[in-house]
């Protein structure tokens, strides 16, 4: 039996992914958060899995990687310093970081890049994201990965080149922008459409999901994968050989 620890278990994804593990029977699960602390201490975990929030994801990337846990993340709305603090727990342990998990949006990803080279910078592109009412960082982790996909393949650095939502005299779109919208309603699970426009025709690449046990099953499939890595960063392709 895997010893799975999940932090950020008694969210809304974190219980997904506990209930899952432990229908499975594979894993041992055990759970912490803000609330909560771990009953036991990291030495008694195979591998953990965060889905809280930013400084929760700091926190437990800290503890994994002194203990030499490997650790899936898939917590959304670090900051660029965040980000380097994470990478450089990565010398101790082997860290997987995904916006989303599903095999889906991860074909999305591949799709968007693939597009977007194919197309060229003729083609207009945009990014529309929608949300349930609850979920507290915008644009979602996943429309920031498509945004930087299609900046890397034109070139652009997307900190630079997202355009978040237009208002007002806001002018003449340019080519070297990429729109970012981001809807929040309802309990809206998570949608994601990138649009291609051109003179003449458009191309709407969309992925909806349905149900959270979709990123739960690519979490646990994430940690199962991770098990047994040497240190070092890791993302979602790596796992569905999409690299
Ligand atoms: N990678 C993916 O496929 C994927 C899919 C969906 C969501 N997400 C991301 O996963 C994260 C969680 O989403 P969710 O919908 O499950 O949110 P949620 O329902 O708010 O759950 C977050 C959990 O983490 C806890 N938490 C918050 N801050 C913490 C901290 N500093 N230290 C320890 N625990 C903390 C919360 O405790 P309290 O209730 O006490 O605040 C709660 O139990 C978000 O970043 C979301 O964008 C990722």
């Amino acid at each position: 039996m895997t010893r799975l620890h999940v932090h950020g278990g008694d969210g809304r994804l974190g219980r997904a992914i506990v209930l899952m593990a432990k229908a499975s029977g594979a894993y041992e699960v055990s759970i912490s958060g803000r609330e909560q602390k771990a009953a036991e201490q990291e030495a008694a975990w195979d591998i953990a899995i965060d889905v809280s929030q930013p400084q929760g994801s700091l926190a437990i990337a800290a503890r994994c990687a002194a203990a030499g846990v490997p650790l899936v993340i898939g917590t959304t709305g670090h900051t660029v310093d965040e980000l380097d603090q994470l990478r450089a727990d990565t010398a101790r342990t082997a860290i997987l970081l995904s916006p989303n998990f599903s095999v889906g949006v991860n074909l999305l990803f591949w799709l968007t890049g693939k597009a977007s080279e194919i197309l060229g910078p003729e083609y207009d592109a945009e990014i529309v994201e929608l949300h349930h009412r609850l979920k507290k960082d915008s644009p979602s982790g996943t429309a920031n990965r498509l945004g930087e996909i299609i900046a890397e393949t034109r070139s652009l650095q997307f900190d630079k080149a997202g355009r978040h939502g237009r208002k007002g005299f806001s002018g003449e779109r340019t080519r070297n922008e990429i729109g970012v919208h981001a809807l929040r309603g309802g309990d809206i699970v998570g949608e994601h459409t990138v649009y291609f426009a051109g003179s003449g025709e458009r191309i709407e690449l969309t992925h909806r999901a349905s149900s959270r046990d979709t990123f739960a099953k690519g979490a646990l499939r994430a940690a199962d994968w991770l098990l047994g890595k040497p240190a070092g960063w890791y993302e979602m392709r790596d796992v569905l050989g999409l690299a």
